[in-house]
This record gives structure tokens, C-alpha cells and sequence, in this order.
């Protein structure tokens, strides 16, 4: 028997004890600082020799109290020591978590310091002087915080003691930062009114702002919930190096970036798409079960397979995406502006390659979070843009996976890094990596990647490829309204086609019945038709009743998520009955079709369709309309 592990609570618990990663954006004149500086010293993280020489030098710059900047101040010069090196990690430990900050310095650079580690980093304070307010500054750092995707965020409203610790300032800078909030993707934002300099509601609950009833920042930084902030789901391991001791013992090595794996289980290879089952996985040389993200591993597989740095191994089902084009949004973290014709060096997980950025779409003002056109971008722009790679790379969305939907660009004279990527739409210009489901049946086959991009398919036909999928009881009017919707695309002069429920199973699926596995294939297969016509640059439209939510979802998953659009035909059983165009209703009525959608097997209707047709109500006319209409809000046609 297999042995049983309770995986949740065993990684679960290794996430909450261990670490967490932070990053802080503002400037030192906002207290940033002085804001590490005090962390340090009253959790007791600063040697004593370190202090006394700290309070000396307080003294002799005519100081009281002890100036913390000096400390971080004093680090930032040892590391400006050395060239390479613009970020330094900072370590430090409570009994009840580790701390790591990463920490750049010089005022323009909190860009750099949130993008560093961003993939791992739990957590962001942003600085707010409480005399200045909320400064387009303070809103660009949230904005950029989002757009990283880190998960939680402290809202520091520092130098309360300027504003005589008052709670009124502070609430008015909690709500004018929440309603700026409101319009980013939702997250977790927690406000400590603090003066850093005196130590209030830094480590201490500070007896001068009786009114605040939160934690200081240290218990927040302690006990803030992190387990559920790494993705679980989708395996992935980039490959870093190729461990061979001996003959007997090949290891793949690096971090597991994503996602959970087991000894025992099927993976595949990718960008070869061969596929193996792991054998064993070691970590810190001892054999374990089971790997999950952050850890390093490596990893043995049954059987010999050509493995470099760059590959990735993922499960065969849930595998990321083979793309030489990518949509991105970047931010520009270098005094040189961007200069769309030139080569930058592009690292993307463990693998390096040379690309171009081909087309600046436009850039988005922080303030406002309008897109604005311009030709280039500057020091801490954000903008949207096109990747041209010279060999492809195997990503995911940033918004499912920090580490695989981000990349960095270089400049490779300075070897400097220049911006920070994150993928945000793979649909349609991106391949599948080789085939997702390959099967031991399938060992042999090697994918080929054609010459025809599918941007230069989407200027050819002049729409972006979409299946439409239309979902409905039979007798719904389906399929009248998928004909008549490719009737007036082709008129307006887009390749289409229909595939229609009816027709497929006259020849590509004559095999199948109408269980619920016959069902399943049928929507797999005639996904995996939809997803080819797309690949070639056809709209399609598909019209099958398929009633089950599973193999909708199935079908979405097969064709991308992003050229999947569910449309769902709705007409009342009642309504369907009584049209009955092909008196199948009344057979079954009879008994004499066995499993008949609506009568002796569900059907499941979408929860949250793309778009919803009346077809019980609605005219012919009206409905096309409407899907016409839906096709051009999503940016499928123009
Ligand atoms: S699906 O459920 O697998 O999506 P599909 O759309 O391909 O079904 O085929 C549905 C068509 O098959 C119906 O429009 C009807 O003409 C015919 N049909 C025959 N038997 C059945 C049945 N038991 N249930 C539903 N449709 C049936």
C-alpha cells in the first residue's frame, strides 16, 4: 500500500515557522533607515560592539538619542564596496520567526528593492512621512507592490511625532491610501501609525498613541499568516546544474519554484516533453518523500534522459508554456532609459537568452493607473510591453506563478539589471509545451515549433483566435445561433467555423455515446480540434450541450483560458420540450434514449459564464448581436 503523509500540515508548518521575507520602499528620508535600524536594535539584533561605536557616533553628530540611519548608513557604505552587489539581505531573528529584508540603497532605488525577491518576498512596508501624507510616491510604491504580486503590506505612517502623535492625521492618511487601494487587485493592507526614531509601535506598543489598538510592527512581521502564500499547485523545477558523483547517481538540482512532487510520481521534461517517474528526491542529502517549494533539491528519475540547466520538470497535466514572444508588463529600474533597438540579456528561471523588447504598448501613471502612450521608459516607469526571445522560454502568468511568469533584463555591457518582467498574457501568442499529456505511448515524439508566429497569424486574419463555447440543453438553439453567428463573422470578413455537437459525432467521435466518460472524451477531444483551429488562427465556434462543469473547465484548460470564452445558450427545460426540433424530448420521454441531458442525466449550467444568452426570450437577431458585441469588448475583433 501506498504510505499516506498528511501533506497539508506538514507543509503548511514548514511555511508558517520559517521565514519571512520582507522588502520596504520608501526613501530615506521617509525613515527607512532609521526604521531598520530600530527593528534591529530592540528585537536585539545588533552586536553590542556595533552600538556602543553607534552611540559614540550619535554623540559626536550632536545627537541624544541614538541615530539608527547611521547604522544602515554605515552598511550601505560596506556595500558599496562591492560593485556587483546592489542588494543586501539582512538577517535577523526573533524565538519566533527569521527576518530577511532585502535592502538597497540610495533614494531612487526602492524599484530594485521591491523587485528583488519579489517572487519570494511575504511581505512590503511602505513608508508614509505622516507631515508629507500620501504622495504620488506612496502610491506608486502600493502599485508596484501589487503589480509584484506581494501578498501582504504594511502601511507605515512614520514621524507621528512630527504630527503630535494625532490620530486624526493618520486616519485621513488611511483613508485617502485605502481608496487608492480599492483600485488594485485586493490584498492584505494593515496601517501602524510609528516613529521610528523614538521607537513607537516598532517593536514596543507606544504609550504616546493610546487610540491605536493594532500591533506594533515586529508582532505583525511575527505572526502575519504566510502559509497559504506559495503556490501548491502547479509543479515546477527548473533545472540549475546536473549532479553526476559517479556512475551510479544522477541528480537534477535546483529550488522547486512551485507546486508539490512525490517519489513515485509520472513527470515530464520539458522543453523534450519526455516523460519519466521520479525515483528519488534528496534534500540536504538525505532521501525525503516529498518536495515543495522553497526547498533545494535534487531529484533522480527512472529513466535516462538528456537534462541541462534551463529544462524544467512539471507534471504532465499541469505543464507552463514554450514561448519565444512574451506579453509583459516591466518595470524600468535604470537611470538609461529603455531603447527598444537594442539586444538586452533576458533571465528567466535558470536560464539565460538574448531577446529584444519589440513593442512598448504604453506606459501606466501610478497616480491614476491610466495608460499613457510614450517611446520609451524611464527610471521607475512601468510599462506595458512585447518580449522578442531568441530562444523560447518556458513561463506561466505571473499572477499564477511569481517565480515562472517573471524575468529580469540585463544590459550586457554594464551587466547590470535594468527591469524587472512579469508575464501577464500568455493566451494566444504562446505554445503549449510540448504536449502536456504525453503518455509512455507517446515517449518517442519531439515536438516542433513552426516559423509562423502567432502574431503574424493575428495580422493575416485580422482578429485574435478565440473559441467560443457555447453551452445549453438540447433543443436550446445552439447550434441556429452558432451558424448564424459565423455567418455575419464571415460577412465582416474573419475565417471561422463551427464545430457542432451533431456533426462531430458523425465522424471524429462516431465511437462515442452519451455516459458521462463518452461525454468527457467527446469535449476533450473536440477541445483539442478548437485548440488546433486557434493555434492556425480561426475563431471557432462550438456548440455543445456538454453539461458538465468538469469538462467545460477540461476544455478551458485544453484551449488556454484566455481564448476560452463560455457562452451559455439558456432556454428552460420546459421551453426546450415543447420546441423539440428533433422529437428526441418525446423519445425520451418514452424511455427510448437512455441518458438524455435534462430528462435522465443533469445538466450542470455555468456559475460565472462569459456571457449569458436568453434564447428562451431573446430574438435570433439579438443574440448574434450580443455575441458579436461580447467579441469585440474582450478584444477578439475590432
Ligand atoms: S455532449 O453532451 O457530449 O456535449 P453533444 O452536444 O455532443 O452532447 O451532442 C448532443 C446531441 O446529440 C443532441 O443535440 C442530440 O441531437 C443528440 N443526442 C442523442 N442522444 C442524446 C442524449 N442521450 N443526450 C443528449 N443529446 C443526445
Amino acid at each position: 500500500m501506498e504510505p499516506t503523509y498528511n501533506l497539508d500540515s506538514i507543509i503548511r508548518n514548514s511555511l508558517t515557522q520559517d521565514l519571512l521575507r520582507f522588502t520596504t520602499a520608501g526613501s530615506v528620508d521617509d525613515g527607512k533607515s532609521t526604521l531598520i535600524g530600530r527593528l534591529l536594535h530592540d528585537s536585539k539584533n545588533i552586536y553590542e560592539d556595533h552600538l556602543s561605536s553607534l552611540e559614540k557616533d550619535s554623540r559626536t553628530a550632536g545627537r541624544d538619542e541614538i541615530d539608527f540611519a547611521m547604522l544602515t548608513d554605515g552598511l550601505k557604505a560596506e556595500r558599496e564596496q562591492g560593485i556587483t552587489i546592489d542588494v543586501a539581505y539582512r538577517h535577523f531573528s526573533t524565538p519566533k520567526r527569521r527576518f530577511i529584508i532585502a535592502d538597497t540603497p540610495g533614494h531612487e532605488q526602492y524599484t530594485r528593492n521591491m523587485v528583488t525577491g519579489a517572487s519570494t518576498a511575504n511581505l512590503a512596508i511602505i513608508l508614509i512621512d505622516a507631515k508629507n501624507g500620501v504622495l504620488t510616491q506612496s502610491k506608486r510604491h502600493g502599485f508596484i507592490a501589487s503589480l509584484l504580486g506581494i501578498p501582504h503590506l504594511v502601511v507605515a505612517v512614520n514621524k507621528m511625532d512630527l504630527v503630535d502623535y494625532s490620530e486624526d492625521v493618520f486616519n485621513s492618511i488611511v483613508d485617502e491610501y485605502t481608496a487608492f487601494c480599492a483600485k488594485l487587485s485586493p490584498r492584505d493592507v494593515v496601517f501602524i501609525p510609528m516613529s521610528a526614531f523614538y521607537g513607537d509601535n516598532v517593536v514596543v506598543h507606544s504609550p504616546n498613541m493610546p487610540w491605536y489598538d493594532g500591533s506594533p510592527l515586529l508582532s505583525h512581521l511575527e505572526n502575519v499568516h504566510i502559509a497559504s502564500d506559495q503556490n501548491l499547485i502547479d509543479f515546477r523545477f527548473p533545472v540549475q546544474y546536473v549532479l553526476r558523483p559517479n556512475q551510479d547517481f544522477r541528480g537534477f538540482c535546483g529550488t522547486v519554484a512551485s507546486g508539490v512532487v512525490r517519489v513515485g510520481e509520472e513527470v515530464v521534461v520539458l522543453p523534450s516533453g519526455r516523460v519519466t517517474r521520479v525515483e528519488r528526491i534528496l534534500t540536504a542529502g538525505q532521501d525525503v518523500e516529498i518536495a515543495f517549494p522553497p526547498q533545494s533539491i535534487a531529484v533522480c528519475l527512472a529513466d535516462e534522459i538528456d537534462i541541462s540547466r534551463g529544462d524544467m520538470i512539471a507534471h504532465p497535466a499541469n505543464v507552463p508554456w514554450l514561448a519565444s514572444e512574451v506579453e509583459a508588463l516591466l518595470i524600468w529600474m535604470d537611470t538609461q532609459p529603455l531603447n527598444l533597438n537594442r539586444r538586452y540579456v533576458i533571465k528567466h528561471t535558470t536560464k539565460t537568452v538574448r531577446g529584444r523588447i519589440s513593442t512598448l504598448k504604453y506606459k501606466i501613471d501610478p497616480n491614476t493607473l491610466s495608460r499613457q502612450s510614450t517611446d520609451t521608459l524611464h527610471l521607475n516607469d512601468i510599462g506595458r510591453i512585447e518580449l522578442q526571445l531568441l530562444k523560447p522560454v518556458l513561463c506561466d502568468e505571473y499572477t499564477t506563478n511569481r517565480h515562472t511568469g517573471s524575468f529580469i533584463v540585463i544590459d550586457p555591457d554594464t551587466n547590470f539589471t535594468v527591469a524587472a518582467g512579469m508575464v501577464i498574457d500568455r493566451s494566444h501568442t504562446y505554445q503549449r509545451a510540448a504536449a502536456g499529456s504525453m503518455t509512455a505511448k507517446q515517449k518517442n515524439l519531439t515536438p516542433h515549433i513552426g516559423h509562423v508566429t502567432a502574431q503574424e497569424r493575428r495580422r493575416l486574419f485580422g482578429h485574435r483566435p478565440v473559441t467560443i463555447w457555447m453551452t445549453g440543453l438540447s433543443g436550446s438553439g445552439k447550434s441556429t445561433l452558432a451558424y448564424a453567428v459565423e455567418k455575419r463573422l464571415t460577412e465582416d470578413g474573419h475565417a471561422c467555423f463551427v464545430l457542432d455537437g451533431d456533426n462531430v459525432r458523425h465522424g471524429l467521435n462516431r465511437d462515442l455515446g452519451f455516459s458521462a466518460d463518452d461525454r468527457f472524451e467527446n469535449i476533450r477531444r473536440v477541445a483539442e480540434v478548437a485548440r488546433l483551429m486557434n493555434e492556425s488562427g480561426l475563431i471557432v465556434i462550438a456548440s455543445f450541450i456538454s453539461p458538465y462543469r468538469a469538462d467545460r473547465a477540461n476544455a478551458c484548460r485544453i484551449i488556454g483560458e484566455s481564448s476560452f470564452s463560455e457562452v451559455y445558450v439558456n432556454a428552460s427545460l420546459e421551453a426546450c420540450e415543447k420546441r423539440d426540433p428533433k422529437r428526441l424530448y418525446a423519445k425520451a420521454r418514452r424511455g427510448e434514449i437512455a441518458d438524455f441531458t435534462g430528462i435522465s442525466a443533469p445538466y450542470e449550467p455555468p456559475e460565472q459564464p462569459d456571457l449569458a444568452i436568453d434564447s428562451e426570450n431573446e430574438t435570433l437577431e439579438h443574440n448574434v448581436a450580443a455575441i458579436l458585441a461580447y467579441l469585440k469588448r474582450a478584444g477578439f475583433t475590432s
